[in-house]
């Protein structure tokens, strides 16, 4: 029999993006009931579906390998009590619809013997009772006849003990739990921009409300809940993990950059890093109890501690997922004085540098349209940001980076878009050079027209003035609503 399924846990069964199932309810392919959708229309739509094929299997066989070693393991599979936990309850629900079950064959197999015997008492043959005897024959025949397994309910059933899904409320955002990860790690490793401070458990920021389902505590914390929030069923988000299979929250997100609170916080270098002669990769650590909040495509203002002077705005290049590490890509250029610093080798592991925002729009818009990201030289920063958030919501049936270097060595991270590409069904990208941005960035837009100009999609567009300028223009006088192309100048 067909069990029913969220789109989003149907499209980590069969392995697919979460945008590309929901390109396929829109085209009528997919029927949902009440927003769910049934295992026998996944089936028909992806008949080679098996476990090997959503990679649980494959998964499972690689944490046996010890070669991955622990952090693979925490990375999949949550630690014993809440396995425990979540197998117990599962256990629970399970012995549930068994004691269900049981007291309606009682019932049914009563309601038979008691029509047998009417049946045989004089004017029995009554053809109204004949035909209900036929009709509780026949369905008890059909309830009792052995039927293939369906595949997508065994893997639901793994996935549900491996990883817990939790939805939000009001918004409705779904995503998994898997590994250690608190309720707050797994929330922004989906991309969900949930409300937090501290991370660890002091400022109460990411309190969140139960409304089904069960949290286990994963730390100590020191945040006094009170009395009244503890029964109305509070928790820290940082502080807890799933302990149910499914677990519904009420918490707010922020909707915007303006929800996003304004911070300065000293970080430390963790490394500088040549990414090529002209490019260096600067990574910066905040301290553990006081991480940088921000959303992807955001800048920051760097200041060294010596001198003011040292001051610019750069867009953070790595995932608001991890708000501790965070990447900037700093071209060489002699008028900006921490560029030149960074590039004389005046900045070293250990160092200070304080870090005031985030600032900028730059971020992605809500929506599941096919993605289109521009990027020249180090707009590519921004646009790596997005990209992995786009990842991490899976919500785009498609991704396609086109990056303009207007040096010969400028795609310093040419093999990171092979990776994506390699690793990723719905990514590809292209790169391009010409030393004139503008001229460039005419060039990529003939490219874009030409893979993907039919398409309704969202663009995201960042560098210099001129590129950005041009392609903009470009992508407007080819028809593109100025409501679909976003853009960030950067210098
Ligand atoms: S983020 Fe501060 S208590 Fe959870």
């Amino acid at each position: 029999m067909a069990q029913w399924v969220t789109v989003w846990r149907a499209a980590q069964l069969v392995g697919v993006p979460r945008g590309k199932l929901q390109q396929r309810v829109r085209a009528g392919e997919i029927e949902l009931a009440d927003g769910l959708v049934s295992t026998e229309t996944l089936l028909k739509l992806y008949p080679q579906t098996q476990l090997e094929e959503s990679g649980l299997l494959e998964r499972v066989t690689q944490i046996r390998d010890e070669s991955f070693g622990r952090r693979v393991r925490e990375r999949l599979l949550p630690n014993q009590e809440v396995l425990a936990q979540r197998l117990f309850r599962q256990t629970q629900a399970l012995a549930d619809v068994q004691r269900h079950l049981q007291r309606y064959h009682t019932l049914v197999i009563a309601l038979r013997d008691r029509l047998n015997r009417l049946l045989r008492e004089p004017g029995g043959d009554d053809p109204r009772l004949l035909d209900l005897q036929r009709q509780l024959n026949d369905g008890l025949a059909r309830a009792l006849a052995t039927e293939p397994v369906d595949v997508l309910d065994v893997m639901d059933d793994m996935l549900k003990v491996m990883s817990a899904q939790v939805t939000l409320r009001p918004s409705g955002h779904q995503f998994a739990v898997e590994g250690h990860d608190t309720l707050l790690q797994a929330g922004m490793r989906a991309g969900l921009k949930l409300n937090y401070g501290c991370g660890n458990g002091s400022c109460g920021m990411c309190k969140v409300r139960v409304t089904a389902g069960q949290v286990v505590r994963t730390m100590a914390t020191d945040y006094p809940l009170s009395e009244n929030e503890k029964t109305q069923g509070y928790v820290l988000a940082c502080a807890h993990t799933a302990a149910s299979s499914e677990l519904t929250l009420e918490t707010l997100e922020a909707r915007g950059p303006a929800d996003i609170p304004q911070q300065q916080i000293v970080t430390t270098v963790r490394a500088v890093r040549a990414l090529a002669p002209d490019t260096m990769l600067l990574h910066l650590q905040t301290p553990r109890s006081h991480r940088l909040r921000f959303l992807a495509g955001q800048s920051v203002t760097l200041g060294l501690a010596e001198g003011d002077g040292l001051r610019r705005s750069y867009p953070i290049a790595s995932c608001p997922c991890d708000d501790r590490n965070l990447q900037f890509f700093i071209a060489r250029d002699a008028t900006d004085p921490l560029a030149a610093r960074l590039f004389a080798g005046g900045l070293k592991h250990g160092d200070a540098v304080t870090v005031w925002g985030p600032s900028g729009e730059f971020v992605l818009v809500d929506d599941v349209h096919p993605l289109v990201f521009a990027a020249c030289d180090t707009g590519f920063a921004p646009v790596k940001s997005l990209i992995e958030h786009a990842l991490s919501l899976d919500a785009s049936p498609s991704i396609s980076l086109f990056w303009l270097a207007t040096r010969a060595d400028g795609h310093f991270m040419a093999n990171q878009c092979r990776a994506w590409s390699e690793a990723l069904d719905p990514f590809e990208y292209s790169l391009s050079t010409h030393a004139d941005a503008a001229t460039g960035a005419s060039q990529m837009s003939a490219a874009i027209r030409a893979d993907l100009f039919d398409i309704d999609c969202a663009f995201y567009v960042a560098g210099p003035a001129p590129f950005v300028d041009a392609l903009c223009a470009e992508l407007s006088a080819a028809g593109v609503p100025r409501s679909q192309v976003h853009a960030e100048v950067m210098g």
